[in-house]
């Protein structure tokens, strides 16, 4: 049966981040009453950003058929039969999208053509990981090769692309020392069949549901590694950071700030044994968070955020820029 829930009802869920959880197969694809708005926006996206949001190279083509056959052969029509139903048209068979009365192919012309229909029909953004490199212990290590991704929080994908999970990684503070062994251990042993979660939150201070840059400050003190930035992006190892930060105090202004939260699966597929990284993304008000009575929650876990055990984790996500102004409205 189809379950369409208001996003308002995953609040809670999402404002304390998790570790990974598994969860079943069934609960891969989230749907919720944004899904006709959310449509919208996802094509205006690639129409504006086609570059930023779209990308598949040669080696992840077959991943990209493999997963787009199962969605929409399997998964859509049976998770969602009341919007995604089975048709056969003269040139073969399609999915129709009842919300926006269009016909998807079921055989795409390209995975190109795949990543797109992706995008425009699931709201939700995928991203397509391969071994294409191998560690001195010859443990494999995974890349990302393709993706289609709308709502990036922060991040030029196209940059990323083609890099380890390592690079990709670069600005996370924690990560080369807390995260990346490990991580590279249980990528590659995820085996076929098992789906994990985990949620992830920050705060933005716009409403823009595509970002590829301005949400984080970067530095490269931990890890001593070069770090990916763009022009959007404030550098702690700007000289003028303090002046520039109060400059963007200043601007913050809390009725456009959001929670912004993604609910992120991974699983493998069962044939190219590529690993599928998949991310949805809410965006909440702050007057909303109080409505549901998770002021205070969310402002403990802001003021959390320079106490954890990654304390820079306060400057990757700028809280020092909007904290002040936000923990205040939470706890008015
Ligand atoms: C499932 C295991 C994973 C863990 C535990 C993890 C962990 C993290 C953490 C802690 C952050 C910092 C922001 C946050 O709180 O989420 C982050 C950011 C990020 N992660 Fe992951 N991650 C995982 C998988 C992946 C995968 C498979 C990709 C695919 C490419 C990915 C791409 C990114 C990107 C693009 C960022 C933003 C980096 C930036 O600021 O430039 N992550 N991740």
């Amino acid at each position: 049966m189809t379950t369409v829930i208001p996003p308002r009802r995953c609040l809670q869920l999402r404002t304390v981040p998790r570790a990974l959880e598994n969860i079943d197969i069934s609960n891969f694809i989230e749907m919720d009453n944004t899904y006709h708005d959310r449509m919208r926006i996802r094509r205006s996206v690639m129409d504006e950003h086609r570059e930023a949001t779209l990308q598949c190279d040669d080696v992840a083509g077959p991943a990209v058929l493999e997963f787009y056959d199962w969605m929409l052969s399997t998964y859509l029509p049976t998770r969602f039969p009341s919007i995604y139903k089975p048709v056969v048209r003269p040139s073969g068979p399609h999915l129709h999208n009842v919300v926006s009365n269009t016909n998807l192919p079921v055989r795409p012309v390209s995975p190109m053509a795949a990543l797109e229909t992706l995008g425009e029909h699931v709201d939700t953004d995928f991203l397509f990981l391969l071994p294409s490199s191998t560690a001195p212990d010859g443990s494999p290590i995974y890349h990302l090769q393709a993706f289609i991704t709308c709502f990036p929080a922060g991040f030029s994908t196209r940059e990323k692309c083609g890099n380890p999970l390592a690079a990709i990684h670069a600005p996370v503070p924690g990560y080369a020392v807390k995260l990346e062994k490990s991580m590279d251990r249980f990528f590659a042993r995820i085996e076929v069949g098992r789906m994990v979660r985990r949620s992830n939150w920050s705060i933005s201070t716009d409403d823009q549901l595509f970002s590829d840059g301005g949400n984080h400050m970067y530095g490269d003190a931990e890890q001593g590694k070069p770090i990916e930035t763009n022009n959007k992006t404030l550098d702690v190892d700007n000289p003028d950071l303090d002046r520039k930060i109060e400059e963007q105090k200043r601007d913050v202004a809390v009725d456009d700030c959001r929670l912004r939260c993604e609910r992120q699966t991974l699983h493998r597929l069962p044939k190219t044994k590529a690993l599928v990284f998949a991310f949805k993304t809410y965006l909440y008000r702050l007057e909303e968070v109080k409505e549901e009575g998770l002021g205070p929650v969310l402002a403990e876990a802001i003021e959390g955020l320079g106490k954890g055990s990654v304390p820079d984790m306060a400057f990757y996500k700028r809280g020092v820029v909007w904290g002040e102004k936000v923990i205040a409205y939470l706890n008015s």
